[in-house]
């Protein structure tokens, strides 16, 4: 074998390495499709992340300074009430509402950070708010929005977080498992051609009862 034969087989060799390595990349990427989180916004998927274990207590081992009288007398007043509902519904309404966030859209994510944004200031702005009684602020910073594919998490993530609020303030704390268990339900009706917006009545009505 000359030295040019040797020299051609090698070459050979490499190029037939390179067209190798060109085809296991190209496999290698295009299989990985199913990672890249782009979720169907008109699908719902059930991904709960089993928000159970996310949160624990507030209460547990913190300690809770007590209401001031002056906070005792506007949480009983009537027209102060109506203004906490409004927006325990507001904030339950957006949960529900918001799209689906597909990880590989920087849009999405830009749009889901102005939503954790949005939390956020509810919990600065909201009338005496500036008190270590703000329970609300405490659980959104302590138990922040995971990072959301599907709305199933959010409206998970804002029952637990009202469950934290009513437990301090020692009112009913609504089972967010069968919320799911409901949500889930309804999955399997849309999936039997029932209309996707019945998932908006559905769970807006299991969430009336958290409110107040
Ligand atoms: C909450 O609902 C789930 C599902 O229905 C049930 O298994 C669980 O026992 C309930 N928890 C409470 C405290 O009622």
């Amino acid at each position: 074998m000359s030295l040019w034969d040797k020299y051609n087989v090698k070459k050979d060799y490499i190029y037939r390495t390179i067209a190798l390595l060109f085809l296991i990349i190209t496999w290698i990427l295009l299989s990985s499709g199913e990672l890249d989180g782009s979720i169907p916004h008109s699908k719902i998927f059930f991904k709960s992340l089993n928000l159970d274990n996310y949160f624990t207590s507030l209460n547990n081992g913190d300690k809770v300074s007590q209401f001031t009288d002056v906070q005792t007398i506007i949480n009983k007043d009537s027209n102060y009430m109506k203004f906490g509902r409004a927006t325990w519904k507001t904030f339950h309404v957006m949960m529900e509402m918001f799209p689906d966030v597909n990880m590989n859209n920087n849009d999405d994510l830009k749009k889901r950070d102005k939503l954790v944004d949005w939390i956020n200031l509810i919990g600065e702005t909201y009338p005496c708010s500036k008190d270590s009684n703000n329970i609300f602020l405490q659980s959104v910073q302590r138990y922040p929005l995971p990072i959301n594919l599907n709305k199933i998490i959010n409206i998970e993530w804002g029952c637990h977080i009202h469950n934290l609020v009513n437990e301090r303030l020692e009112k009913v704390k609504y089972n967010c498992s069968q919320l799911i268990l409901d949500l889930k339900q309804t999955e399997q009706d849309y999936n039997q051609d029932i209309e996707y917006n019945d998932l908006d009545k559905v769970t807006l009505n299991k969430e009336d009862k958290q409110l107040g």
